[in-house]
């Protein structure tokens, strides 16, 4: 699909805000109402738009800008922690994986990124105000990105719905689970998994970490890594030289991978 019904633009603080092109007064938060048709009209990339008292640079909608300017209402997982779930689970093109919760839909933009046309998302969601939520951030997504894959989003708790999933697409090649209670979840969904899939559990303190270890072993699934990944920013120091930024340097969650042999 082409990118066109949707422009990102930049300001200088490095804030993306994604308008949709359509010809009549719209109001975008951050921005103001205007005519996004007649004010970004035909403008490129790399050129600069005046909105009101802002002016912005538009950019190329790829997954950093998708990610930077998508809604928010449950917290995300963020590139960091995405590329090293995508990286360890081995997620690619034709894959078939299973996401819950889809919350925000922050790490489902990362994976629509990366499985592509021939891959399968399927998303489950407990509550619809945060599905409808995700659910918009990932039809942008598929408006911009140049491949997207087969989408299934399911509404309901992942351990009421595991018959549904394998109605629609039988085993999957990996799980990955950013939900409160990853015990039952695991408990009901470890048979969906292939032999040889791998699944994958967010979880922000350790007592979940460690209660998903167990769930897992006792599924006889083989924790793989389990830990925590820490991502130190530089820049440039005022005086010269290059320097860790001030700043937090926080904590997002724990990640724990298991193999089903
Ligand atoms: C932290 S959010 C997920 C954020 C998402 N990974 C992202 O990157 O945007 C956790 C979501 O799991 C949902 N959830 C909690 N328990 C669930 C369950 N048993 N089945 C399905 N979804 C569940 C919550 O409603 C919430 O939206």
């Amino acid at each position: 699909m082409s990118s066109g019904n949707w422009v990102a633009l930049e300001e200088d603080s490095g804030k993306i805000f994604l308008v949709e092109m359509v010809d009549d007064m719209t109001k975008i938060k951050g921005l103001g109402v205007f005519n996004p048709t007649e004010i970004i009209g035909e403008s490129e990339i790399g050129e600069e738009i005046v909105i009101g008292q802002k002016i912005l640079t538009r950019v190329s909608p790829r997954l950093p800008e998708l990610y930077k300017g998508m809604k928010r209402r449950a917290q995300t997982i963020s590139a960091k922690d995405a590329g090293v779930l995508i990286t360890r689970l081995g997620i690619g093109p034709g894959d078939i994986i299973l996401e819950a919760g889809l919350g925000s839909g922050g790490l489902s933009l990362h994976l629509a990124r990366v499985l592509g046309n021939s891959g399968t998302l399927v998303t489950i969601e407990a509550r619809d105000e945060h599905a409808e939520v995700g659910l918009e951030n990932l039809s942008r997504a598929e408006q911009c990105l140049p491949e997207f894959p087969n989408h299934h989003h399911i509404s309901g708790d992942i351990c009421e719905v595991i018959s549904n999933i394998e109605d629609l697409v039988g085993n999957v090649d990996g799980i990955i689970l950013d939900l409160p209670n990853h015990e039952p979840a695991i408990n009901a969904a470890a048979r969906l998994l292939k032999t040889g899939g791998r699944i994958a559990c967010y979880c922000p303190v350790t007592s979940q970490v460690e209660r998903a270890w167990e769930t897992c072993e006792s599924n006889n699934l083989e924790v793989e890594w389990a830990g925590e990944l820490m991502e130190r920013q530089w820049g440039k120091a005022s005086k010269g030289g290059m320097r860790p930024v001030n700043g937090p340097f926080g904590h997002t969650a724990f990640l724990l991978i298991a193999y089903k042999n």
